[in-house]
This record gives structure tokens, C-alpha cells and sequence, in this order.
């Protein structure tokens, strides 16, 4: 294997003074913001509706601006898109929608000469129902050795006309289907995704060899989907309960999520990147319980994992604060550092989460329409007090494309556009996630606000004109102008360490009563945050001076509620 030249190119990469004086490079990913560019909503160079490698390479600048270290990119391999591109028919390949695998190789050296490093998201769990594996499988008789790099059995019955098991499918309905020879597939996620046999040593090889594939062209990390999914108990029971989510919280023991198996092979995955130099990095995505997490962050498996306790946290201070605390111990217990997620291409967009009625159940797509009482300011305004909250944390930052311009879930997709697998699996009672995967407003004008010069695959919403990139610069109160300025000082303020204080507001001139309702935290460097969650004004114990960006209001006054601000003290 020959490994390409260091692919380290980040302006950003710094060095951190240790206890006893001397330098020490810090990896990268421990301190970065990652920008998630979900590559088909992102921006369309060749005016056919979808988003593409050639659109992301002309927005590098903006990112750039914006101040992000990387970018993590959705699935953009050969697909048909049945799930979004997370059912990928050939690793080594580029989905014709978006470009070529040129393409791909000019953006990952672009982004590099902008000092922004690129991570691949990888899929290990299925493929698509058209990889070539599964072509095969399909079109071979029951028994024939191609069938075992999935997991295809007979049925439960005489006739084997039952599935092999009660699985269900996460995307909703029975995680079998039948083929016409009358044995079973199984995929946990949409038909058209046949789970791959992870006991299978082809299955093993082929992904380091789909890892080496892009690590020689210079990737610098891989996201993993479904990371605790990839093993399954081979002796395939049935399950006592059965619900359609990707966690394994009450289940002992579960026969497909989370099994013990999965860490020999995530360290053959972190043996191989250890190989490279330029700290090539993985990141799970493995909904598992909380105890469980650190066996995945061990020294020899995942660099790190998300973290998606603040993403599910009800707006409170105490919550917030619980988790934060948690999750810097928890990483620091295992050498890692924190990440913390807000939103991605799966949740509904926090801009609109966050205006709900408390107690609101987002999380299963809901079917119907905002409440009548979605609070579209109180939305908006805490979704910019949490990212000050999350911009200012040690640890590493996931941003989800149009955070940064505070856009909301378009909740109001007309049915016959929507494109998630959910919509259907779930009988329609379950909208899914269309509605954060919108193709991002540009330009204040034009037939798809500047994505493109087509029909965009989704509609934007109307009134997204105000949400552009174009209207948001340099205007000093929108929400794109207050990301930039929150990266730029936690680059020269904030990032340089990993301490962080929890502070208690009663020590800082709040009463009890206003302290319950706020959280305050202090950097090594002195950086404060202070989030009012109440809904009266507190004071901040810092003078105007000190005062280096808020997310409502004017400096030097009482916060009000719902807004966050940042000094040095
Ligand atoms: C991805 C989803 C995808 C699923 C199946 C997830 O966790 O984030 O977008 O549908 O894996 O690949």
C-alpha cells in the first residue's frame, strides 16, 4: 500500500503546551467543527435538481469563511438512492447524479488546499439491493456461496412461508422479504438495503479494502454508519419486543444491535488507519447505552462517537448541564474528547424543535403538521443560543448544513414529493425526514434560490429568500453572521484547550431561583458561556467590555430568555 502525501494539510492543526512545557500536536478531529454536507440538498452545479460534487467544490470559500476544520459528506457513492445514498451500490464509485469519482478526488485535494479536512461517510451494515454482491445472491439458487455474504434463509413454516424471525425493519414493517425462490433477506432498514453477513471473511476484507480505497485518495476520516449494527446473532431469535428504533436502551442482549463481536472488527478498521499518517480519524454512529459507549472508544477502536444526548434534550438548563457534564467525563475517562450534535440529515431541524409544545414527540417523524402552537421565534432563538452553546464546548462540533443560517424543518412538503423510505413503510403515518434535507437557499432570488439552475429534487419553502446565505451576510444580526463570529473566537479563544468548568450562577450575582434556570460553563482560556433558559432577563456578570458575542439582545444588558452569551472572565 502506498500511502499518499500527508493529507495534514489543515492550516488549523495546532499545538498545546503540556504541564511539563513541552509541545504536543493535537490531533485535529479532538478539537474540530465538522460541517455535515448532505450532498444532495448542498449545491447543484449542472442544474438537474440534485446537489453535487461540483456544487460542494464551489461553496469550499464558504466554508472556508465559515471557519469550519472539515466536512463530513453523506454517502455520495453509486446509488439509486432508495435511502438517500445509504444504499450504495459500488463503494468505489461516485453516484452519476453527482459527478465522477475525478470529481470527488479534485474536492477532497480543494478542500485540503483550504485547510478542511474530508470525512467519508462509510456503510457497512447493508448495501444496496444493486450491488453487485446482491445482484448475484439474488439471481443464484438457495445454498450457492454467493447467498452467504448476506443473510438470506429460509422461512418459519412448512412452506417457509413465515420470516425467519419477528425482526422489524427500522424504516417500519417486517426486516425480511421474501425473495421468489422463497427464502428470506434480512434488512433492518428499507428492503431495497440487504444486511450484509459480517461473519463472512470476503464481507471483512472487502470493506478494508473499501477503507484503503479512500484513505489512498486522501480521506481523512470515515463516518460509520449504524456502527453497532453490523453483527447479528447468528442463531437468529426471536425477540420478546420489537420496535422499530436504532437503540438497544432496554434490551438485554440484543440480537442485532450492539453485540460483542463488533469490536474485533472495528480494530482491524483502526489497525489500518494507524497505518496512515495524518491522523485519519473514525467516527460511530452507534446508538447504544450510554455504559456501553466507552467499548467503542477503546484505544485501538473508534477515535470518537456522537453524541446525541443534547440533540434529544428538552430546552433546560438543568438538562443541558447534566449532559454536558456527563459526556466531558465520560470521554475524558477513555482519552477521547466530547462531540456534540444538534441536528443532522435524520431529525427534524432544531430551529423548529425547539419552538414545540415541551413534551412534543419529534422523533418519529410525525406525520401531521406543526402544532397550531409551534413557536417559530422561540424556535429560532434558542436554536441560536445552543449553538453558542455547543461552538463554545471542548470537544468536537458537528454543524448540519443550513444550521448556520438558522433554517427551519419544512414541514409542509406536499406528500407526492416526499422521498424517504419511512413515508411509505410507514403507511403514511410517518412523514419522515425530507423535511431537513431541503436544498439549501443561496441567493436571494432565482427558481431555486442559487442551489441550482433546475427544479430543485425538494421545493424550498416559500418565504426562504430571508434564510439565504446571500441575505444573511454580513448583516451583523443573522444567524450566519453570528456562527462565523462564534468560530473565529473559539479558534482563538476557545479551542486551544479541553478544560471546561461548570460554573454555579449563584457564585456569579444570580439568586437561586435564576440560577436553576441557567447554565454557565468556563473554558481554560477563560472563555464564559451563559445561557438564560428561564423567562426572565439575568444579569451578566461581565462588562461590555468583556462581552464577546450574544445570540439576542444588546451587549452589556440583562440576557434575556432564551439567549446565550459569551465573555472571558
Ligand atoms: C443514517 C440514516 C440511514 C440509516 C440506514 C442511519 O443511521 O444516518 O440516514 O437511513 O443509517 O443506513
Amino acid at each position: 500500500m502506498t500511502n499518499p502525501p500527508s493529507s495534514a494539510s489543515g492550516s488549523h492543526s495546532e499545538t498545546a503546551a503540556t504541564a511539563d512545557g513541552s509541545q504536543n500536536q493535537v490531533p485535529w478531529w479532538r478539537r474540530a467543527i465538522t460541517y455535515q454536507v448532505y450532498i444532495r440538498s448542498f449545491a447543484d452545479s449542472n442544474g438537474d435538481g440534485t446537489g453535487d460534487v461540483n456544487g460542494l467544490r464551489s461553496k469550499l470559500p464558504y466554508l472556508r469563511d465559515l471557519g469550519v476544520d472539515a466536512i463530513w459528506i453523506n454517502p455520495w457513492y453509486a446509488s439509486p438512492l432508495a435511502d438517500g445514498g445509504y444504499d450504495v451500490a459500488d463503494y468505489r464509485n461516485i453516484a452519476e447524479q453527482y459527478g465522477t469519482l475525478a470529481d470527488a478526488e479534485a474536492l477532497i485535494s480543494e478542500a485540503h488546499d483550504h485547510g478542511i479536512k474530508v470525512i467519508v461517510d462509510v456503510v457497512p451494515n447493508h448495501t444496496s439491493e444493486q450491488h453487485a454482491w446482491f445482484v448475484e445472491a439474488k439471481s443464484s439458487p438457495p445454498g450457492h456461496p454467493s447467498r452467504n455474504r448476506y443473510h438470506i434463509r429460509p422461512g418459519q413454516g412448512a412452506d417457509s412461508e413465515q420470516p425467519p424471525t419477528n425482526w422489524t425493519s427500522v424504516f417500519g414493517g417486517p426486516a425480511w422479504t421474501r425473495l421468489p425462490d422463497g427464502e428470506w433477506y434480512l434488512h433492518l432498514f428499507a428492503p431495497e438495503q440487504p444486511d450484509m453477513n459480517w461473519e463472512h471473511p470476503e464481507v471483512r476484507q472487502e470493506f478494508l479494502d473499501v477503507l484503503t480505497f479512500w484513505l489512498d485518495r486522501g480521506a481523512d476520516g470515515f463516518r460509520v454508519d449504524v456502527a453497532h449494527g453490523i453483527v447479528k446473532d447468528m442463531t437468529f431469535p426471536d425477540m420478546a419486543e420489537t420496535t422499530e428504533v436504532l437503540v438497544s436502551n432496554t434490551y438485554d442482549n440484543h440480537p442485532h444491535w450492539d453485540r460483542d463481536g463488533i469490536h474485533e472488527i472495528i480494530r482491524t478498521w483502526r489497525s489500518l488507519l494507524n497505518t496512515y499518517d495524518g491522523d485519519r480519524m473514525m467516527v460511530a454512529e452507534a446508538w447504544v447505552r450510554p455504559e456501553r459507549l466507552p467499548l467503542y472508544l477503546r484505544p485501538d477502536e473508534y477515535h470518537q462517537s456522537f453524541n446525541f444526548d443534547l440533540l434529544e434534550a428538552e430546552w433546560s438548563a438543568g438538562v443541558f448541564s447534566t449532559i454536558i457534564d456527563k459526556a466531558v467525563a465520560a470521554a475524558a475517562d477513555v482519552g477521547s474528547t466530547p462531540t456534540w450534535v444538534l441536528s443532522n440529515h435524520d431529525v427534524m431541524r432544531e430551529a423548529t424543535r425547539y419552538g414545540l409544545p415541551a413534551g412534543t414527540d419529534w422523533r418519529r417523524w410525525p406525520a401531521t403538521g406543526p402544532a397550531e402552537d409551534l413557536n417559530v421565534g422561540l424556535g429560532q432563538r434558542r436554536a441560536r443560543a445552543a449553538a453558542l452553546v455547543v461552538l463554545g464546548l471542548p470537544g468536537s462540533t458537528y454543524v448540519y448544513q443550513g444550521e448556520e443560517l438558522g433554517l427551519p424543518e419544512a414541514w409542509d412538503l406536499p406528500e407526492e414529493v416526499l422521498d424517504d423510505p419511512v413515508w411509505e413503510r410507514s403507511n403514511h403515518t410517518q412523514k419522515g425526514r425530507d423535511g431537513c434535507r431541503v436544498p439549501i437557499p443561496w441567493a436571494k432570488d432565482g427558481p431555486s434560490l442559487g442551489f441550482g439552475d433546475g427544479d430543485p429534487w425538494l421545493p424550498q419553502p416559500a418565504g426562504w429568500s430571508g434564510f439565504s446565505a446571500e441575505a444573511q451576510a454580513g448583516q451583523p444580526d443573522s444567524t450566519l453572521e453570528l456562527y462565523r463570529r462564534a468560530i473565529a473566537l473559539r479558534r482563538t479563544l476557545g479551542a486551544a484547550d479541553e478544560d471546561l468548568e461548570l460554573l454555579d450562577p449563584t457564585q456569579h450575582g444570580l439568586n437561586e431561583a435564576e440560577s436553576a434556570e441557567v447554565l454557565m460553563y468556563r473554558r481554560g482560556s477563560g472563555l464564559t458561556c451563559m445561557v438564560n433558559f428561564g423567562s426572565a432577563p439575568v444579569t451578566v456578570p461581565a462588562s461590555t467590555e468583556t462581552e464577546l458575542v450574544r445570540s439576542g439582545g444588546i451587549a452589556g444588558t440583562p440576557l434575556d430568555p432564551d439567549t446565550a452569551v459569551w465573555f472571558t472572565a
